[in-house]
């Protein structure tokens, strides 16, 4: 079992429950995820166009029962509005572009900002960020690019989980086997050159108080990073937890 945390997925759960899910028989209930597209950087892959999203991510969403669409870059910000209340939930892939000069990161301060909103209305609309997704989240939040470099590409490692773990939304129904699995074999595939450290998580007040660290990681030097986040409410507003 590989599970890819490059810069550690971050998961910005935003609130509240409810996917109402239809119970009229025939059809289909399983959750849309939308992945937001990003520009393509790489000159040899621009003559099959200018935007992609890496396979992987449709298989990762596809593999736990959702349905993917592609969320296309440059639409009116009401084309976004009607698409976030088509769907229910967004994925920010890795991959490189401008944290905050890019029509990537422009559409993922849309639904993230849509998201925010839902929450405080009590609706429940999951982001979900690995490896650039996961800088991304921690940009929009604190306002900055706090990543510094850590020697951590190309390495499988155990999650140092921490106590929030048990009460958070990403691992409190895993079973148990499996986190025993995840905090001790080298499972959990890095492929990342910077991340943050616990140590500027802390001192940085807006990312502490909307993300609580659910696990972190030594790098090759032995520099801590964070591997994986969670936004603080993800559970409060559910109601049935
Ligand atoms: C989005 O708009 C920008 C600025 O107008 C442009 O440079 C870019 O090529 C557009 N991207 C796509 C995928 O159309
Ligand atoms: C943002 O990107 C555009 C197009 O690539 C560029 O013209 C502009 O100078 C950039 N702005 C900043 C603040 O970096
Ligand atoms: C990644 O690590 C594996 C195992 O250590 C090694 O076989 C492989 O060549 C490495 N790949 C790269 C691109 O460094
Ligand atoms: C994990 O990998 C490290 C070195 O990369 C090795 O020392 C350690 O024994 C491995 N742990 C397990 C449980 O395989």
């Amino acid at each position: 079992m590989v599970l890819y945390t490059c810069t550690a997925p971050v998961h910005l759960y935003l609130l509240s429950f409810t996917l109402l899910y239809p119970v009229v028989l025939g059809k289909n209930e399983r959750p849309i995820i939308g992945i937001i597209t990003q520009e393509v950087s790489d000159e040899v892959f621009l003559q099959y166009g200018k935007t992609y999203i890496a396979d992987s991510y449709v298989k990762f969403l596809e593999s736990a029962g959702s349905r993917v669409v592609p969320i296309r870059l440059n639409l009116s910000e009401d084309e976004y509005i009607h698409l976030f209340h088509s769907i229910n939930g967004v994925l920010l892939p890795g991959g490189a572009v401008d944290v905050f000069n890019s029509s990537f990161s422009r559409t993922a301060d849309i639904f993230y900002q849509l998201a925010i909103k839902a929450s405080s209305s009590g609706n429940y609309f999951p982001i979900w960020g690995t490896c650039m997704g996961f800088q991304i989240l921690t940009a929009l939040t604190s306002g900055k690019d706090l990543l510094c470099k850590t020697s951590a590409n190309n390495i499988s490692l155990p999650l140092i989980l921490t106590d929030d773990v048990s009460s958070s939304k990403m691992f409190h129904h895993a079973p148990l086997e499996l986190l025993h699995a995840v905090a001790r074999e080298n499972i959990t595939a890095n492929f990342h050159h910077f991340g943050i450290t616990p140590k500027t998580f802390h001192a940085n007040e807006k990312l502490s108080t909307f993300y609580r660290i659910l696990s972190t990681n030594h790098d090759r030097d032995g520099v801590e990073f964070i591997s994986t986040l969670e936004g603080e409410h993800s559970l409060q507003h559910i109601p049935w937890l």
